[in-house]
């Protein structure tokens, strides 16, 4: 709505009844809504009552607030105010005082009524110019919110990009020697040289499948789907998704689900990729610890109806202080070629959209413990929202 449309109240202040009266007629004529003091005693406490975006106040006036002091008050409690002064022939001293204190105009008595309109019409103006400023501002504002917002992202998706490609070099080379292996298994009739070939051909394909996933994942924005699940057999089917990881490796995977509650309110697809990121970190560090004889990864979920409480350690590398500080940054990877740096950024996201938290302690050498919480959903109202 327009401010010269929308009735605004005005509070007049003047010790003279007979100007009161005049003047509330020519301005409730004028739209205005009047609001009226007798004194600038009275005034101070219906201002601070209706906060008027307009006052008419007299300058002098017996008491001990007069108009110079109420334009002072005024003026310190809301500068946006527009003050104007009534005065009468010979104030001009006040008249020239008041301007010094901000009033915005100042009519002379006998009023009349063209003066009157022109005063309220610079002053109308001058609050329609203060409004649409602070629109622009708040304008402004939001549209240097929104491009930092999109610098960021660009300038995410371009190291994305790079540490993609960074990735994909180093598959394709993995790639490459699969099948070298496979055809020089062929030409030689080689059978251990084939099956060395099929094996390092199908993990690369299995990693390159991982890359693409949580690029479809960080990519696009998506909301949970918070149902009700049964946890062993949830737990059971994430187990077996890194068993072929472990396969033939000295590496235990001890499962615990016994105190487990029986069914739980998550999103099993977010929850899983999130579990699986954690378990194949664990395997690659036991993979990489040449300290240790054999290793052993702890799978643990329990809890009760009002929380969900998920232990995942192993015994394997463990993390620098430096690891342990970025690790659930993006794109950080202490893995090469192997690694791309977007597994526990992913994680941690899972965890914070189901309201959850996640905490790794961890120490070099020794091993590494996560430990995810996420309670459950409050009734009527359920965790959601867009990752990131
Ligand atoms: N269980 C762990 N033990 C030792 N270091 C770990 C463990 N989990 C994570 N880290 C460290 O945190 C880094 C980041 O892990 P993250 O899963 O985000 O990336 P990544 O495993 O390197 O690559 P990606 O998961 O994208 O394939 C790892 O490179 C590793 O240095
Ligand atoms: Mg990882």
């Amino acid at each position: 709505m327009s401010p010269e449309k929308e009735k605004q109240t005005l509070l007049l202040v003047d010790d003279e009844e007979d100007i009161r009266d005049v003047l509330s007629i020519a301005l409730t004529h004028s739209g205005y809504e009047v609001h009226m003091a007798a004194s600038g005693d009275a005034a101070i406490p219906l201002f601070d009552k209706i906060r008027p975006p307009i006052v008419m106040t007299d300058i002098k006036m017996p008491g001990m607030v007069d108009g110079i002091e109420l334009l002072k008050y005024i003026k310190r409690v809301n500068p946006d105010t527009e003050v104007i002064m009534i005065t009468g022939h010979g104030d001009m001293d006040l008249a020239v005082k008041s301007l010094k204190h901000e009033a915005a105009d100042f009519i002379t008595k006998p009023i009349n009524v063209e003066a009157l309109h022109a005063a309220l019409r610079r002053v109308g103006e001058k609050i329609l110019m203060r409004r649409q400023l602070q629109e622009y501002t708040r304008r402004l504002e939001a549209m240097i919110l929104e491009k930092t917002a999109l610098r960021d992202r660009l300038s995410s998706l371009g190291l994305m990009i790079g540490s993609i490609s960074h990735g994909m070099k180093g598959l394709l080379t993995n790639l490459d020697a699969g099948i070298y292996l496979l055809r020089s298994g062929i030409t030689k009739k080689d059978f251990n040289r084939l099956e060395e070939g099929l094996d390092t051909v199908r993990q690369t394909a299995d990693r390159i499948k991982k890359l693409v996933l949580d690029i479809l994942f960080y990519a696009k924005e998506r909301t949970l789907n918070i149902r009700p699940v049964d946890l062993v057999p949830f737990a059971n089917e994430v187990a077996a998704g890194i068993q072929h990881k472990i396969q033939g490796t000295a590496i235990e995977l001890v499962r615990d689900f016994e105190h487990a509650p029986e069914s739980f309110q998550i999103d099993p697809d977010f929850l899983r990729t999130a579990l699986i990121n954690i378990l194949e970190n664990a395997v690659d560090a036991c993979l990489e610890d040449t300290a240790k004889a054999s290793h052993r990864i702890l799978f643990a979920m329990k809890g009760d109806n009002s929380q969900l409480t998920i232990h995942i350690h192993d015994n394997g590398t463990g993390m620098d202080s430096e690891a342990l500080e970025k690790a659930f940054h993006l794109f950080f990877s202490t893995k090469g070629a192997k690694g791309t740096g977007f597994g526990l950024f992913i994680t941690d996201n899972i965890i914070k959209q189901h309201g959850g938290t996640i905490t790794v302690h961890s120490a070099k050498g020794k091993g590494t413990r996560f430990t995810i919480r996420i309670p459950a959903p409050e009734k009527g109202g359920e965790q959601s929202g867009p990752g990131r």
